[in-house]
């Protein structure tokens, strides 16, 4: 019914004059959007000229759209895919979010350009407000750095760390990560993303991450009193566990990079007093925590940042994607002023052409402006306490092979299984996830195809973060295409 419901609503999603402006692309109507080609012609030429090193041929033949708008996008017929993972959590205000649009337009035609090297309003307002906002929320001074893309900042977060504390390594999680330059690969646990490219003096040493449902241990959160942070703390026991100088009283490690909600690692969701104890031992040893916010910051989780839901204050956060909706992209850090200090981080110690690009700062503003004007606490929260429900309700209609689903504000996982609920089943998430790009899944006699993101330690769970535009209507229609997935590709 709500379905139905959905359909009669929706006049734009799949209509004729959304057909009519895709198609205007050109004078073929099968044209791929501004360069008159054939997704066919396009495809022949990626394959013979772009690399395949990037993430595209995950998905053979890889797809191509042509258009997109609020959480759906569209390929060359028009056909809507309702987007259940917005661009990995960076266009989370939804396509071309007309607000955040309209700002990179305004700076488009005033500053357009502009060498990082010298001052324009809006980096400094942005860097204001996030400086403001952290001493209003932690109690603490700090200052912020821009760079570009998420890998990038973390860079420079490494640099902070390297610079204060004179110590190159870094404890990280297992599940973790944090991007694929070499530094952010060197703290990042998948061994593929490092596999062949030589030896990394830096590795992190990685720690077991509260993954409660397939605990390490074998316990259960409710009875377990964090026994994997008491495995951490342990760590420092004596000099002979490798990681600590009792008597000079000094760790070989200089921080703690944590993901408060892991994203790529499948979107899992520690027990709320986790973070608390392992600050407290990190405290006790002088290690720094780096909480890297970059796919969970701007709300994703239904707080400002993510680590809020946790009650402890990082030394340094970093953050990136969903600050410019995924236009003109730009990252950043913010740190302690004692980590950050001008005496201490002085002018040239990190440098990028595009670091605090004048359209991405113009964007960041108006999305900061929009946080602020908004309740954005309030907002992600109902909608992901409503998907949540429904996403519980088809893992009843799904017993077993929908292991587990979970979420933080509408940062949403289900983790698909073998009938015995527990063993991963990437089989079926690769089918479903491949059946959903089809575009030919039928509701109330339309066509929709889905996009998910698939995540996890053993590549077996939806990543589901949807746009915060999201509709009860769309999360509804969500919530049946999965359940039409599920039903055609189990068997
Ligand atoms: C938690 C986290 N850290 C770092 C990165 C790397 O960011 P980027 O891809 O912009 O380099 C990502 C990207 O997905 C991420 O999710």
């Amino acid at each position: 019914m709500q379905i139905l419901r959905f359909a009669q609503n929706d006049r734009f999603v799949n209509s004729p004059e959304r057909l009519s402006r895709i198609l205007r692309g050109g004078t073929n109507p099968l044209a791929v959007s501004g360069t008159n080609m054939r997704t066919e012609e396009l495809l022949q030429l990626e394959r013979k000229y772009c690399s395949f090193g990037d993430t595209v041929h995950y998905l053979e033949p890889p797809k191509v759209f042509v258009d997109c708008e609020g959480s759906y996008l569209y390929d060359e017929h028009g056909t809507p895919y309702l987007d259940l993972q917005m661009w990995y959590s960076a266009a989370s205000f939804g396509y071309k979010n007309r607000r955040l649009g309209e700002a990179l337009k305004r700076q488009v035609d005033r500053l357009p350009q502009l060498a990082c090297q010298y001052l324009h309003a809006e980096k400094v307002e942005v860097a204001a407000r996030i400086a403001q906002y952290c001493e209003k929320r932690f109690g603490v001074k700090g200052r912020v750095q821009f760079n570009v893309g998420g890998s990038q900042a973390i860079e420079d977060s490494l640099k902070l760390v390297r610079n204060y504390t004179g110590k190159s390594l870094m404890f990280a999680f297992m599940g973790g990560y944090h991007g694929r330059t070499l530094g952010a690969s060197a703290i990042t646990s998948s061994y593929r993303y490092r596999r062949r490219y030589g030896h990394f003096g830096d590795r992190a040493q990685f720690v077991f991450y509260p993954y409660c449902f397939r605990c390490i241990y074998g316990l259960k959160p409710e009875t377990c009193n964090l026994y994997c942070e008491d495995q951490f703390a342990h760590l420092f026991d004596n000099e002979y566990h490798g990681v600590w100088d009792a008597r000079a009283q000094s760790a070989e490690y200089g921080a703690f990079y944590i993901e408060a909600v892991q994203g790529t690692g499948g979107y899992v969701i520690p027990p709320r007093s986790y973070f608390q104890r392992l600050k407290e031992t990190c405290d006790r040893r002088k290690i720094l925590i780096v909480d890297d916010e970059i796919q969970m910051g701007f709300y994703r989780t239904g707080k400002f940042w993510a680590i809020e839901n946790f009650g402890i204050t990082p030394d340094i956060i970093v953050f990136g994607k969903a600050l410019t909706n995924g236009l003109n992209p730009i990252s950043g850090i913010w740190a302690r002023e004692e980590l950050i200090t001008p005496e201490l981080f002085p002018p040239g110690s990190t440098h990028s052409t595009f670091s605090s690009n004048t359209l991405g700062t113009a964007v960041a503003l108006e999305t900061l402006k929009m946080l602020e004007e908004e309740d954005y606490e309030k907002l992600v929260n109902e909608k992901g306490a409503y998907f949540l429900a429904g996403l519980k309700d088809l893992q009843s209609r799904f017993p077993g092979i929908i292991g587990n689903v979970d979420g933080l504000g509408l940062a949403l996982r289900i983790e698909v299984c073998k009938e015995d609920g527990l063993t991963p089943d990437r089989d079926l998430v690769d089918r479903i996830f491949a059946e959903g790009l089809k575009g030919d899944l039928e509701v109330a006699g339309r066509k929709y195809g889905l996009v998910l993101d698939v995540g996890g330690y053993y590549k077996n769970v939806f990543t589901l973060a949807p746009s915060f535009t999201i509709t009860r209507e769309e999360t509804d229609l969500a919530l049946e295409l999965l359940a039409q997935l599920f039903r055609r590709c189990r068997a």
